[in-house]
């Protein structure tokens, strides 16, 4: 199966508990009618979702739209229309966080769509309608589908919440040159729904219809009685009968994809730098193994390879790259079973030395490619991240590209994306997941065969190019280059590729007429497609003043941009939030940040892997399968919380448990009269309540169903699922979005997190912001502790404050990201790392 289709079911079965939301279940709406439309032309997609939504109940209702949408797509638009009347969305750029405010009660609230990455991200939004009213919603966004191993892949996602009557997928793809095959897959293609999808083809153009009766939708896989929840995935190529690739000219604009095949493969000279640092321990050091010893067995005879490993130490296997012959493949191998995580991160050097073995490595005629793959920042060495990229930008001097793998969340992903885009290639997250091994080969995959290097487009009569100079051209891959053509009278403009095969310069000539009447496109379709790719190559970039300039004009939803949506003057609502309110008398919502929740689809999928192999022998060849070893890790225990406590400098943070029954005080600075304290659920980890008391004044407190917030003036009652943002001018700010409530008190910053997993509900406090002077006092007072290791075997020791302590290496499950990943710490007593005793810390009251 696809790596793709394989995270976004992973995907779909953590949606259940996702939607579970209690505050949902009580609407009754009805979706009457849910459309996905998307055109696909010259690869360029263009996707509507409209929902059509009415209040069921003789009561006004808030009504939600929530949908996910692939990343790497900019939304371009969004309407809701309630009694006939629209209400547009516009794009600006994005707020500052601080610039969240109250907004006077007179002013209409406004909304706000957010993007963040990953596979799918979500947007959600809400109105208010009154009793039998009805209101649509349409979301637009556009995509350049990009070609992977030899095709293109639209990703269509479908989960309305309800049955619906009238539920239409639809999909045309129109493409010049002919389309040379076309599948549909996806959990939406399978069993009994297969008969609800038509495809049609004709030379240039396809169509595929999923239009499933209402019976239809509740019985794919994963869909019941809250109807469908899926995806299509649409994977297609187009015919190439022309090397010198396509040009698609329209309206003063054109797009170049440039894809020659029946070329030679180029031998490769490939380094893999790997992170072996302490926190690349357990699983991720398993599937790296796993993947490099696929990756190694992939290799061709008359490649060249190197394999450097490194903490603080750098280990080469070989010094020189050495020719993949089946006896060096059986050495390295054995190498790679041997890695083991240990020590800090010393990327500067580990990076310049893989350089250094390129080239010393003849590399006529060949492609070099650089492969750093690591999953947190540089610890040791040159820690200074502008420092390391200067260095290696200078030692690469654009010979040859790096490619950067960023592993799990800890890494600072812009670093390598800025670091990687210097030297000519591109960073890739790899999630942190059952199928880490396959993201990382896959990755590999695509750069595995080159055919070209050092390529250059030229064109005549044109500008505002986007990038026209690529390193490396693989198999399977396009390269694409739109521009503006500046001479309207100019009858063809000619085009002019330059590259090195196999130590050959190759040159593709080519000429286009301008105005192709055969194929007309809507009028300004080739100039957005060109906006688009555009913004991406500079989104990459600094200074981001003509991305954010581009964003605005053509309305693109970027990371420097956001949707705001005036929204109809609330006059419904049936809570009452905020002193705002009260003294309208037209009780609104004071300020809603709505959207998305960036909180669960940004820091991956949590899976649950108790127990890591971690000796060399921990994969059977013969079984193909992982050997697990009797448990090394073990969880907190069923009557405990396990608290984390970051360790200052180093690699491995410190953690220590604390029996459950007890009211704790969490955080307390007197001085500052700040406090917050927690009560931990009788039976399960977490905390069932959470209260801060700020300046004798404000008092918060926090349940797994509500949030209740009491001031000398207001009462503000709000529950879970809510959207709401509060500022006070003595330094309190609230922001409610979703699942997390962002508190601010002073000082302090704070956000508690609301946990759903495997029908477990619980509250977690993430502390964001200490004092900079104080020393606040309680079990998540202490914040950088520094210590030495004393004995690493049989007995593991640390020195903690001049006091030797054992330890144990355990797990706990972090409860400050929403996706609970897995950390590995020490275990230590409480006694020894707090000073004190565990009843210094309990509480009567919270
Ligand atoms: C889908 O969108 C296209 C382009 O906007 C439009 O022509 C077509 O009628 C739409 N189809 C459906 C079924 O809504
Ligand atoms: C490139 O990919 C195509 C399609 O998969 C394949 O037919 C061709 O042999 C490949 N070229 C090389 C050099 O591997
Ligand atoms: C592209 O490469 C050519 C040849 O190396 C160089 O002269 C030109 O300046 C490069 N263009 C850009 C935009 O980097």
């Amino acid at each position: 199966m696809d790596r793709g289709v394989l995270r976004v079911i992973l995907l779909a079965v953590f949606l259940i508990s996702a939607t579970s939301d209690p505050v949902k279940k009580e609407q009754k709406v009805d979706i009457y009618s849910f459309y996905i439309n998307s055109t696909v032309t010259s690869r360029y997609a263009t996707t509507v979702i409209t929902s059509r939504v009415a209040n069921r109940l003789n009561k006004p209702q808030d009504i939600f739209f929530e949908v996910k949408i692939p990343k790497n797509t900019f939304i371009s638009k969004f309407r809701m229309t309630i009694n006939g009347k629209r209400y547009d969305g516009v794009v600006k750029e994005k707020p500052q966080r601080h610039s969240v405010q109250v907004v006077s009660p007179r002013q209409p609230s406004a909304g706000l769509i957010k993007s963040v990455g990953r596979t799918l991200e979500d947007i959600k939004t809400s109105v208010n309608v009154a009793p039998g009213g009805k209101v649509t919603f349409e979301l637009t966004y556009e995509e350049l589908l990009k070609r992977r191993l030899g095709k293109y892949e639209l990703l269509i996602y479908a989960q309305p919440m309800q049955t619906v009557e009238d539920f239409k997928i639809y999909v045309h793809i129109h493409e010049k040159p002919g389309i040379s095959f076309l599948e549909v897959k996806g959990d939406l293609s399978t069993n009994d729904l297969a008969t609800a999808i038509k495809t049609t083809r004709a030379d240039k153009d396809a169509w595929v219809t999923f239009y499933p009766t209402r019976d239809q939708q509740t019985k794919c896989k994963d869909c019941d009685k809250n109807g469908l929840k899926g995806y299509l995935l649409i994977t297609y190529d187009v015919e190439r009968q022309n090397p010198n690739g396509e040009m698609t000219v329209s309206n003063g604009y054109f797009v170049h994809n440039f894809a020659p095949s029946g070329l030679p493969r180029i031998s490769k000279n490939v380094v893999f730098i790997i992170d072996r640092s302490g926190s690349m321990g357990g699983k991720k050091m398993w599937q790296t193994r796993l993947a490099l010893l696929r990756i190694l067995s992939d290799l061709a005879e008359d490649d060249h390879f190197g394999l450097i490993t490194f903490d603080h130490q750098i280990e080469l296997w070989k010094p020189e790259l050495l020719k993949a012959t089946e006896a060096n493949l059986d050495d390295a191998k054995s190498f790679v079973k041997n890695i083991e995580d240990r020590g800090y991160t010393d990327i500067n050097a580990a990076v310049l030395e893989g350089v250094k073995m390129i080239n010393r490595h003849p590399q006529e005629g060949t492609a070099s490619i650089l492969i750093l793959l690591t999953d947190g920042d540089p610890t040791t060495g040159e820690k200074y991240l502008t420092r390391i990229m200067s260095n290696v930008r200078k030692a690469i001097g654009s010979k040859f590209p790096l490619y950067c793998l960023g592993f799990g969340y800890d890494v600072s992903f812009d670093f390598l994306t800025k670091m990687s885009l210097e030297n000519n290639g591109v960073a890739r997250r790899i999630y942190e997941d059952y199928d880490a091994d396959l993201q990382l080969q896959g990755f590999y995959d695509e750069v595995a065969v080159p055919l070209l290097t050092d390529i250059q487009l030229n064109y005549i009569g044109v500008s505002y190019l986007t990038q026209t100079n690529f390193t490396l051209y693989s198999n399977g891959s396009e390269i694409v280059v739109s521009g503006k053509i500046t001479d309207n009278n100019v009858e063809s403009i000619s085009t002019e590729v330059i590259a090195i095969s196999k130590g050959n310069k190759v040159t593709y000539h080519d000429a286009v007429i301008t105005k192709d009447v055969t194929d007309v496109l809507p009028k300004d379709f080739m100039e957005r497609l060109w906006a688009h790719l555009r913004v991406k190559q500079l989104l990459d970039k600094d200074p981001k003043e003509e991305a954010l300039k581009l964003s605005l004009k053509y309305q693109f939803v970027t990371p420097l941009t956001s949707m705001f949506v005036t929204r109809p003057q609330n006059y419904w609502v049936t809570q009452k939030v905020g002193s705002q309110s009260i003294h309208s008398g037209a009780p609104s919502l004071t300020c809603d940040m709505l959207w998305l929740t960036p909180s669960d689809c940004e820091e991956g999928i949590p899976l649950d892997f108790p127990r890591s192999p971690v000796s060399h022998d921990d994969y059977d060849f013969h079984l193909k399968r992982p050997v697990f070893h009797a448990s090394f890790y073990f969880a907190a225990g069923f009557n405990s919380n396990r608290f984390m406590l970051p360790a200052d400098g180093q690699s491995k943070p410190l953690c220590f448990d604390v029996l459950l029954h007890h009211k704790l005080r969490l955080l307390e600075d007197s001085s500052r009269e700040f406090y917050m304290n927690g009560e931990s659920q009788t039976t399960e980890t977490g905390f069932s309540k959470i209260a801060f008391h700020y300046k004798k004044t404000h008092n918060l407190t926090i349940t797994t169903n509500s949030i209740s917030y009491r001031n000398d003036k207001d009462n503000v009652d709000l529950l879970w699922g809510q959207n709401f943002a509060l500022s006070y001018t003595d330094g309190v700010d609230l922001i409610l979005t979703h699942n997390k409530i962002d508190v601010s008190m002073g000082d302090f910053s704070v956000s508690v997190l609301l946990h759903k997993n495997e029908g477990r509900v619980y509250l977690w406090p993430a502390v964001q912001q200490y004092p900079q002077d104080g020393s606040p006092t309680g079990i998540f007072g202490k914040y950088n502790i520094s210590y030495e290791k004393a004995h690493e075997f049989n007995n593991p020791t640390l020195k903690i404050m001049d006091k030797n302590v054992n330890v144990r290496w355990v797990y706990l499950k972090d409860s400050t990201k929403h996706s609970t990943p897995n950390v590995h710490c020490w275990l230590v007593p409480f006694d020894d790392v707090m000073n004190r005793n565990i009843s210094d810390f309990i509480v009567t009251q919270i």
